[in-house]
């Protein structure tokens, strides 16, 4: 058992709850990887005075944070694209000219297991030293059977290997590839019938999602890879109206997805079903930035009732950052967020993203201990300006992993 004490200010997340949770000058207690206690120190029971203590100096302790959308393997870089952007190409254009996404499944194919691998690795290492305890992570840039299992059957190793918990999603309904750019019909049957059965009979992904945009597929093909998935046991995600208003929010709240990510463009309509249906909005402020559009209407959705999430979006193209910290700073920054919804969305809401229903992303007895350690005061200050630093400490399951 372990006493975590001289806690600055502990944000405890609630599921059910509206804001942070926040306590002042409190203490922790986990035992056996669970938290079993939380509260102002003063209240702390004399039951765990002979347990070992150790002290978080002041600071802030917030739940591990969860990174519920990022595109975690991917090969090459997309640097040349970058600066085309710069110079006013736009990413759709470059997009039709077979860069961007395209270009990532052209490297990724390329890649060997172990390149692929090593670079996923560092990539979650540098996370958790970020505080990241929990991300999901998309497939998209393989687009056969054979890649897109590939790519799941890293993330298992990966989730097994620990410490971070993973939680996959195929996302083949990326792009239709170029080999069937003349029959995109056969491509979404391959997704049907062949990659989501193959994916499911190994177990390796939760959760199907489809990039909905008129660069990509349209609603009737996304609701024939929804039916496929959920006769298959995987819940639905979306890329909803990201760059046009495609009705993706709609279509969310029709298929009953756990998430509808981006929302940029979405309408008033789309606001409400999502509201209504209990389908988290999952904002992405790092693409917005990147691709200089207007942010999500993060606070029409809160003020609609709406459950709102944070998360990186991390891939090569729209936005090449792992950092959370940076997503939460911008959050709150060009969405108007209060700094107690962004940590809500980058954990407790994150984590319903993810449809976790095991106390992730909050700090209550029997969640998991799963946290990490800033160096500030309280929330507010960590999140009044974006910290290059890394969190103090993160502990996974009431082990540290990085201090
Ligand atoms: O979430 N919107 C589609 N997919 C990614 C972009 C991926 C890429 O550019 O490689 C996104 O922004
Ligand atoms: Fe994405």
């Amino acid at each position: 058992m372990t006493v975590l004490t001289d806690i600055g200010q502990l944000a405890t997340c609630p599921s059910a709850s509206t804001d942070a949770g926040l306590v002042d000058d409190a203490a922790l207690v986990w035992d056996a990887g669970r938290i079993v206690w939380a509260g102002p120190a003063s209240d702390l029971p004399d039951d765990y005075a002979e347990a070992e203590r150790q002290s978080a100096g002041g600071r802030l302790v917030v739940p591990g944070l969860v990174d519920c959308h990022t595109h975690l393997a991917h090969a090459g870089d997309r640097a040349d694209e970058f600066v085309e952007r710069l110079k006013g190409t736009s990413y759709l254009e470059i997009a039709r000219r077979g860069g961007g996404i395209q270009k990532s499944v052209r490297s990724t194919r390329a890649a060997s297991d172990d390149e692929l691998a090593e670079s996923a690795r560092a990539r979650l290492g540098a996370m958790l030293r970020q505080g990241v305890t929990t991300v999901e992570a998309k497939t998209g840039y393989g687009l056969t059977l054979d890649d897109e299992l590939r790519v799941l059957r890293l993330y298992r190793q990966l989730d097994a290997a620990g410490p971070q918990r993973i939680v996959s999603t195929l996302l083949a309904a990326h792009i239709v590839p170029p080999e069937y750019a003349d029959d995109r019909d056969a491509y979404v049957r391959l997704i049907c019938e062949e990659i989501i059965p193959a994916v499911a009979a190994e177990r390796l992904a939760a959760f199907v999602d489809v990039f909905v945009e008129d660069s990509a597929f349209t609603a009737d093909e996304a609701r024939a890879v929804f039916e496929a998935g959920a006769e298959h046991g995987l819940g639905a995600k979306l890329h909803a109206d990201q760059l046009t208003d495609t009705g993706g929010a709609a279509l969310a709240a029709e298929v009953g997805a756990a998430s509808a990510d981006h929302l940029e463009c979405v309408s008033d309509e789309g606001v409400r079903r999502l509201a209504e249906a209990g389908v988290v909005a999952v904002s992405l402020p790092i693409a917005t930035l990147v691709l200089g559009q207007e942010p999500l209407p993060a606070r029409r959705l809160l003020d609609a009732g709406a459950h709102v999430a944070v998360a990186t979006d991390f891939n090569p193209g729209s936005a090449p950052s792992s950092s959370l910290g940076l997503a939460l700073w911008l959050a709150c920054t060009r969405q108007q967020m209060t700094p107690e919804e962004a940590l809500r969305g980058a954990t407790a809401e994150a984590a319903r993203a993810l449809r976790l229903d095991d106390g992730t992303g909050s700090l209550v007895p029997g969640a998991p201990a799963d946290l990490a350690v800033f160096d500030a005061p309280s929330l507010a200050t960590w999140l009044a300006g974006w910290r290059a630093e890394p969190a103090v400490r993160t502990v996974v399951g009431g082990e540290t992993v990085w201090a």
